[in-house]
């Protein structure tokens, strides 16, 4: 008898087989003279029917929903059945039986985050962690075809990447750090050893905001890479990102369905992406009856009216300086414009920065300076500069941002599988 998984007995080659699974309750009913349980693994659910000529059949009865047990039975083909199989079953053995289960039916989603840690177990919020590793697989996968090299930056840090009103402070024994809000800085570092390096690491936003787009810790894939300008930098954000959503379409086609995904979404990303300016993107905005005046950062609503115009990612680059971080790399005939890039996606309206990092010693100290920000704190970002200093860009893409928008998801909430926002950090 062969133990399997769930998926296997739906790929539909052990029919009449005698299989063992090893699984939770998903569900239970009872019949007259039998109980369907439908059983779940990691990969699936399978319906499971016990007759009462079982010798097993009081303990199908004892049974409670999420108790753990294992199976054996004989694989048969029933169109009734989700999936086409089912198992009809010959032996059960209880390996944990559950208490009351908290989650039934039509949950409010506020009580289904209090319950988090419960589920996670459900179909849905399986194959939503499934589909966020393959991604991670293919942004992986990505890099690796470029020869990017992945290195691991530090959470702890001593000074702001992007601006003190979103760092987390935090006692590091008798001092004051920071969590880190982006690895550009120490990514910077490192392309003068390794050139192309991208990492994939948490970073921190003490955020306000609650959207369906925030988080105060999100998984941030970024790269940086050496002798290169804001063309290269659009061009290989849009290979990215659209070969991800292709992946996604091709590998994971079934689980999408079942979450009921648009996959022509996917597979329909153009590129070239639509690139336009901000002073392009104001225009545009004018007749939609926007606020904005030139200077002013997009607001959220902004870049929606925006994507709707585009229904796919696309780009807005060329920023006003002003608004832009220290890093920015300006115009030399146009410094009051900087060399900066955002992805925006329908919906959920931005999901990368990047752009060009200022690579001269002398601006990038004035810029510090007129920033009011102290230019101790970044001794050794200057010293880059003073050593063989490159033109360079990166980019940083919100891991659970692209993620929201491929899965259709409603709330950024459900890309990760423990959310920390403003209010919520248990579990
Ligand atoms: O636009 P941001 O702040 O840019 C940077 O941090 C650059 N240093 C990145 C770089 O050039 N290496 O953040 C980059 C992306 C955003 O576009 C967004 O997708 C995501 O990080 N992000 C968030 N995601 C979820 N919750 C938040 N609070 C986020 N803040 C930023
Ligand atoms: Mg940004």
């Amino acid at each position: 008898m062969a133990l399997v998984h769930v998926c296997e007995v739906l790929d539909g080659n052990l029919e009449d087989k005698n299989v063992a699974i090893r699984g939770w309750v998903y569900r239970k009913r009872e019949g007259k003279g039998v109980v369907f349980l439908v059983v779940r693994d990691s990969t699936g659910v399978i319906q499971c029917t016990v007759k009462n000529s079982s010798p097993d059949w009081e303990k199908a009865r004892l049974l409670t929903i999420e108790s753990s047990l294992s199976l054996k039975g004989v694989v048969k083909r029933d169109k009734r059945a989700p999936g086409g199989f089912e198992i009809s079953v010959e032996r059960i053995s209880i390996i944990g039986l559950a208490e009351v289960f908290p989650i039934s039916k039509d949950q409010s989603e506020q009580f289904l985050r209090d319950v988090r840690h419960l589920w996670l177990r459900s179909r849905r919020m399986n194959l939503i962690m499934k589909i966020r590793s393959d991604i991670l697989e293919f942004i992986r996968e990505f890099f690796a075809g470029k020869n990017f090299v992945e290195v691991s930056p530090p959470m702890f840090i001593s000074a702001a990447v992007e601006g003190g009103s979103t760092l987390f402070g935090l006692k590091y024994f008798d001092q004051n750090l920071y969590l880190t809000q982006s690895s550009q800085l120490y990514l910077e570092i490192l392309i003068y050893s390794l050139e192309k390096v991208y990492c994939i690491a948490p970073s921190f936003r003490a955020e306000k905001s609650r959207t369906i787009r925030h988080l105060t810790e999100y998984w941030h894939i970024e790269g940086e890479w050496p002798f290169s300008d804001m063309n290269d930098l659009m061009a290989f954000q849009e290979e990215l990102v659209s070969q991800i959503c292709l992946r996604t379409a091709e590998k994971c086609g079934r689980q999408l369905e079942e979450l009921g995904v648009n996959i022509s979404k996917l597979t329909s990303v153009e590129t070239p992406f639509p690139r336009i300016t901000y002073t392009e993107a104001l225009q545009k905005l004018q007749p939609l009856g926007t606020k904005l005046n030139w200077g002013d950062d997009l607001g959220y609503e902004d870049e929606k009216s925006l994507a709707e115009i585009f229904g796919q990612p696309f780009f807005v680059y060329d920023y006003p300086a002003a608004i832009k971080a220290f890093y920015c790399k300006n115009y030399r005939d146009r410094p009051e414009i900087a060399m900066s890039v955002d992805m925006l996606v329908p919906r959920i309206g931005e999901i990368s920065t990047g752009g060009a990092r200022e690579d001269d010693k002398e601006i990038l100290v004035d810029r510090i300076r007129k920033m009011g920000l102290d230019e101790k704190d970044y001794d050794w970002y200057v010293d880059l500069r003073r050593y063989g200093t490159v033109p360079h860009v990166g980019f940083g893409i919100g891991l659970e941002r692209l993620i929201t928008w491929i899965l259709d998801l409603e709330n950024i909430i459900d890309s990760i599988p423990f959310p920390r926002t403003t209010r919520r950090f248990h579990p």
